[in-house]
């Protein structure tokens, strides 16, 4: 098969060399095209455009395969821990027992935030998101750390800064949630795991010894597992691009949070429970909904249906479906809103205008639920899509800092008014 793509343009032919991934995909190299041609691509939401060659997450939309630096997610949502998923990710490979022993040694080193960070948070009103106050502390992380601002540090200021980084971000997750029911903050027990750790900070009370439920403590170590990486979604491309500028990793995973925080991405996690709760407050039939969905002069969409890269089924849904039943079961909660979901998918996979289009239930359709019964407020769950995201971000802010990729920078094509002359104020209709 030829590795070169002709481009005819004006009469003229232009060749472009042809990549092939590991996995055998294609992609037409096209980073000389304006240099010789004057040309530029259109590709809005970059639907087809790959931004970077990287070697961290293979996803395969059509056949739903989702696989970390080769690892499948299946393998690794059953038999790994997220923090050694997370090593995973960042460094390239499973660490062996010592290093595993290092890494969860250094974390848990770094668990604590600096006081003064208190302050920041008495002044967020009360009810504040948590994805809000998130992505602020984040970012405030560089102040305190002002060597993380030095884009020419070298490899051992970069790990400190990583291990920081995700030593601290259950911290200010778990600060976010006390803050907005009014309970004192709970600092950091560093004999428990990282996931076991976050669990105390969030339901521990100063008068009582917390004790870990380990159905939770493995339900969530699955869920952070499950969202830890997946290529060049919104948020992490968000975070690659931020930190092209070289700004540093506190603001860059900052950004990321911001991105994820949507509704189309990230968000979509707690509109699925709102929109379920909706569904049963009002009691309509389930194909009214379906309706509105379809109808293209109603802005309602369903929630936790449909992805940018899988057109067959998620992957991940079906492994945290499995967690769903299993948690609730194990936890022996009968939630109405879990029958709702599986009834909503039932009449949605046989429904045409779902079937054509590919549309499925997609990971955040069932996170959900399984937060909810944990106890997790609503609006904390995109806060807990952002802790098991970290590692991904990381691992990808550091595959594109090491290759020193390029500024990111799209073009366009500009659709303004051409040259005005300027009217005076006087002169203007
Ligand atoms: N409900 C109804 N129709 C939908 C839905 C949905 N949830 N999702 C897509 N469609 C329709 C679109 O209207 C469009 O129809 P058309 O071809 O007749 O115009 C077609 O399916 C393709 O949809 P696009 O929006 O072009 O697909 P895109 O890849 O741009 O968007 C997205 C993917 C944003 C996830 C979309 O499916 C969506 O909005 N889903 C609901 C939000 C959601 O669950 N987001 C979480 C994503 S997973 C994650 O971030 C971890």
């Amino acid at each position: 098969m030829s590795d070169t793509a002709r481009l005819i343009l004006e009469g003229q032919e232009y060749e472009f060399p042809v990549l092939t991934g590991a996995e055998n995909e294609k992609a037409i190299d096209i980073s000389k095209l304006r240099g010789t041609t004057g040309y530029i691509t259109m590709d809005p939401g970059f639907k087809n455009t790959g931004s970077t060659q990287s070697g961290i997450t293979y996803l395969d939309g059509e056949n739903g395969i989702l696989r970390y630096r080769g690892y499948s997610i299946e393998e690794l949502a059953e038999k790994a821990s997220f923090m050694e998923v997370a090593y995973l990710l960042i460094y390239g490979d499973l660490p062996n027992a010592k290093e595993l022993d290092y890494f969860n040694d250094s974390i848990t080193h770094h668990t604590l935030v600096h006081e003064n960070m208190k302050r920041f948070f008495d002044a967020f009103p009360l009810g504040a998101h948590p994805m809000g106050m998130l992505s602020s502390m984040v970012a405030s992380l560089s102040t305190f750390y002002p060597e993380s601002q030095n884009p020419n540090r070298d490899i051992t200021d970069i790990d400190l800064t990583i291990h920081r980084l995700i030593a601290k971000i259950p911290t200010l997750a778990a600060q976010a949630y006390k803050h907005n029911v009014g309970l004192p903050t709970m600092y950091p027990k560093n004999n428990l795991s990282y996931v076991g750790n976050f669990m105390h900070m969030m339901w521990g009370v100063p008068a009582e010894e917390y004790e870990v439920d380990p159905i939770i403590e493995s339900a969530l170590n699955k869920l952070f597992i499950l969202h830890a990486d997946h290529e060049q979604n919104c948020s992490t491309s968000t975070v690659r691009v931020v930190g092209s500028s070289q700004a540093n990793l506190y603001s860059s995973v900052s950004a990321g949070v911001s991105a994820l925080w949507g509704p189309l991405h990230g968000g979509a996690n707690q509109a699925v429970i709102e929109m379920l709760e909706s569904i049963r407050a009002e009691g309509s039939p389930l194909q009214s909904w379906i309706d509105r969905a379809k109808d293209k002069t109603d802005s309602f969409r369903l929630m936790g249906f449909g992805h940018r890269v899988y057109k067959n089924f998620d992957p991940r849904a079906r492994i945290i479906k499995k967690a769903a039943d299993e948690v609730l079961g194990q936890l022996g909660i009968d939630d109405p809103v879990l029958d709702i979901a599986k009834q909503l998918e039932e009449v949605a996979l046989n429904d045409e205008y779902f079937v054509q289009r590919g549309l499925y239930p997609n990971v955040d359709f069932y996170s959900g639920i399984i937060y909810r019964a944990l106890g997790i407020p609503t609006d904390m769950f995109t806060v807990m899509f952002a802790l098991g995201r970290l590692p991904g971000w990381i691992g990808q802010w550091k595959e594109m800092t090491e290759n020193r990729e390029p500024i990111g920078r799209p073009r366009q094509v500009y659709t303004g008014a051409t040259h005005r002359g300027f009217v005076s104020l006087n002169d203007r209709k």
